[in-house]
């Protein structure tokens, strides 16, 4: 790998020298955190061979598209960017047209590429993001359209995939994600994620900790460890957990996501016992109706879950629960989303990711009957935001008049250990922990200024 870094290296050095400059690079990423921190080795990697930052798609040498096809709107973006770059090819025909992660991975997505976007220059998946040097180089060589897609990681790659995860650029320089495991095994009716990312494979804590230790020595103060169901974690999250808040210099930890199901006794624990760890959990309920939650095979009930939040905050007093919903699943009648207005009722969340159904095909909910009108669906939608805005101004109203330990994204705004983000005014740095007054609380963020310490 590292002959491929520098041959496209010994690229760009000829490229300076008959241009004046280096070649540029523009990524856009769509989806996740994990695919965020993904762009973030990708960008490491470009930094490795020569290239330098772009402003956007007209002025980059390279464009790469970072993926995502979680829901139909989210592959709609993509396309639609991808449409546009159409005619800057024509016009530009050097630009490298990159186009990876989730979306090629499925059939139907490659299908469509080849019928309509044939102005495209590299293509690779999910397996094999750390092989973008190769890919590169060969495509730098031979002028050809590369593609490469696997249907699982192998174990052949695991020289390019130190080198890939051990890449620290990052785009905000005081937090970083750590993926900790790759993949899904829990099949969720509605999503394709275990499809394009394959099965559940958990990193070496060893290999976490040095790449949270490499984040942490370049700035790093808070790290989000990565994964679709952390709980599922085959080394233990909560031991994983412990051994990652011993790393010196790091102040802050979340994690994300947490399957309600595979919750254990023991991660209630380490929140007593690991300081750094944030006071919040994201713990989507996608549903507050047994049978809807069963047709998702989702493995919990409605009660399993809000006992589930009690017991979280028997363990850990005041904290914050962050969710994601689904409305508009197949069959979800009005007594089903009666169920989940009412179980909103009872969490006491203090911030939700609210979706409408998309049907992804491929998944066991696309053949699924009852299908749920758009006005249905966008009507439920509202009463659910309705529902939620006066409970999570009531969660942020807690703060008014505390002084609350704010970590600055900026000079203006940062988050609580509870993540509730702040507007505040003053000349901190990114990572810079500040005692804040609250004066002000809305549904979405709080104001303050900065108190004496
Ligand atoms: N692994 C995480 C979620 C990853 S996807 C978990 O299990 O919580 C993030 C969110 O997107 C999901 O929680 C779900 O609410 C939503 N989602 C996934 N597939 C969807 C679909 N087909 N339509 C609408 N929302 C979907
Ligand atoms: Fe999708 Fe369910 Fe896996 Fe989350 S746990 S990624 S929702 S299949
Ligand atoms: Fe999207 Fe892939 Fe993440 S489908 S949500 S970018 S794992």
């Amino acid at each position: 790998m590292l002959t491929h870094i520098q041959s496209v290296h010994t690229r760009s050095t000829d490229f300076f020298t008959q241009n004046g400059r280096y070649p540029s690079a523009f990524i856009q990423t769509f989806g996740c955190q994990m695919n965020d921190r993904e762009s973030e080795k990708l960008h490491g990697l470009l930094t490795a061979m020569g290239y330098t930052e772009a402003h956007g798609e007209d002025d980059a040498d390279l464009v790469l598209y970072n993926t995502c096809c979680v829901r139909e709107a989210a592959e709609n973006r993509v396309y639609g960017r991808l449409g546009r770059l159409k005619k800057l090819k024509t016009e530009q025909p050097g630009k490298v047209i990159v186009f990876c992660g989730c979306m090629p991975q499925l059939d139907d997505v490659m299908e469509e590429v080849r019928k309509h976007h044939r102005h495209i220059d590299i293509i690779f998946g999910t397996f094999n993001k750390h092989r973008f040097p190769r890919l590169l180089h060969e495509h730098l060589s031979g002028g050809l359209p590369v593609v490469e897609i696997f249907e699982a990681f192998r174990e052949d790659d695991a020289e390019e995939i130190a080198m890939y995860d051990s890449q620290v650029s990052r785009f905000a320089p005081h937090r970083a994600g750590v993926t900790v495991m790759h993949g899904c095994d829990n099949y969720c009716s509605y999503c394709i994620v275990p499809y394009v990312r394959g099965r559940e494979v958990s990193r070496a804590p060893s290999d976490v900790i040095a790449e949270v230790r490499g984040l942490v020595a370049d700035g790093a103060r808070e790290v989000l460890l990565l994964g679709q169901n952390v709980n599922s974690y085959e080394f233990g999250f909560a031991d994983l957990l412990r051994e990652v808040s011993e790393v010196e210099d790091l102040r802050r930890i979340r994690f994300m996501t947490s399957h309600p199901k595979d919750l254990s006794e023991d991660l209630l624990r380490a929140y007593r016992e690991c300081g750094k760890l944030c006071k919040h959990i994201h713990l989507p309920m996608q549903s507050g109706s047994d049978r809807i939650l069963s047709a998702m095979n989702r493995g919990y009930t409605r009660s399993a879950y809000l006992d589930l939040i009690g017991r979280l905050r028997e363990a850990v007093p005041d904290i914050a629960v962050t969710t994601d919903i689904i409305v508009g699943f197949p069959g979800e009648t009005e007594a089903d989303f009666d169920d989940t207005l009412s179980a909103v009722r009872l969490a006491g969340f203090s911030g939700a990711y609210t979706f409408k159904y998309s049907r992804r095909e491929g998944t066991p909910a696309a053949e699924l009957a009852g299908g749920v009108s758009k006005e249905v669906i966008a009507a439920r939608f509202s009463r659910l935001q309705e529902t939620l805005e006066p409970m999570l101004l009531d969660y942020n109203t807690r703060h008014m008049g505390h002084v609350v330990e704010v970590m600055a994204e900026n000079a203006s705004s940062g988050r609580t250990d509870d993540n509730v983000l702040v507007h505040f005014e003053s000349d901190a740095a990114p990572g810079d922990i500040l005692p804040v007054k609250i004066e002000h609380c809305k549904s979405f963020y709080i104001t303050g200024r900065l108190a004496l310490s």
